[in-house]
């Protein structure tokens, strides 16, 4: 496993639209471990492609219960809102406030092809939408309601 480098604000790499995988080899398995890696080094909760600049559909999110591994996913059901505040490890030291729903249902494949469905609620919700929004070249500042301000973070 190793740590990769995370692309920051300004590279448009971010804002490219991520193609599907199609083979489920070892250059995924590692891909995946290394995004772990390397989310966690971060202390982030998420991480997705286009962030280690891997334009595939691939994303890691831990909230604090294990690493989930999400290639191809696709929100296939959401309910409630929840408005709160965001990051990205794109944008170190920024946040915002944004609108999700409270739960999401994501449909996606395993690092060997098999689907599964997993629900999360909260930051869980909130971390799917984020990381699938990635895939598309979106960033949560695009949906932000508001950015917060230098003090706000400070508290
Ligand atoms: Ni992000």
């Amino acid at each position: 496993m190793a740590i990769r480098n995370i692309v920051k604000d300004g590279d448009d790499i971010l804002r490219k639209k991520c193609r599907e995988v199609v083979k489920f080899d070892d250059r995924l398995h590692t891909l995946l471990d290394d995004m772990a890696e390397t989310m966690h080094d971060a202390e982030g909760v998420g991480l997705a492609g286009p962030q280690v600049g891997v334009l595939r559909r691939v994303a890691v999110v831990d909230v604090g219960e294990g690493v989930i591994e999400l290639v191809n996913p696709v929100i296939i059901k959401t309910e409630g809102e929840q408005e709160s505040a965001e990051g990205c490890l794109s944008f170190p030291g920024e946040y915002g406030i944004t609108k999700r729903p409270m739960f999401v249902t994501v449909k996606a494949q395993d690092r060997n092809g098999e689907f599964f469905e997993i629900s999360g609620e909260e930051l869980l919700a909130k971390a799917f939408c984020h990381e699938i929004d990635h895939l598309d070249g979106i960033v949560y500042k695009d949906i932000a309601v508001r950015m917060l301000l230098p003090e706000e973070l400070e508290q």
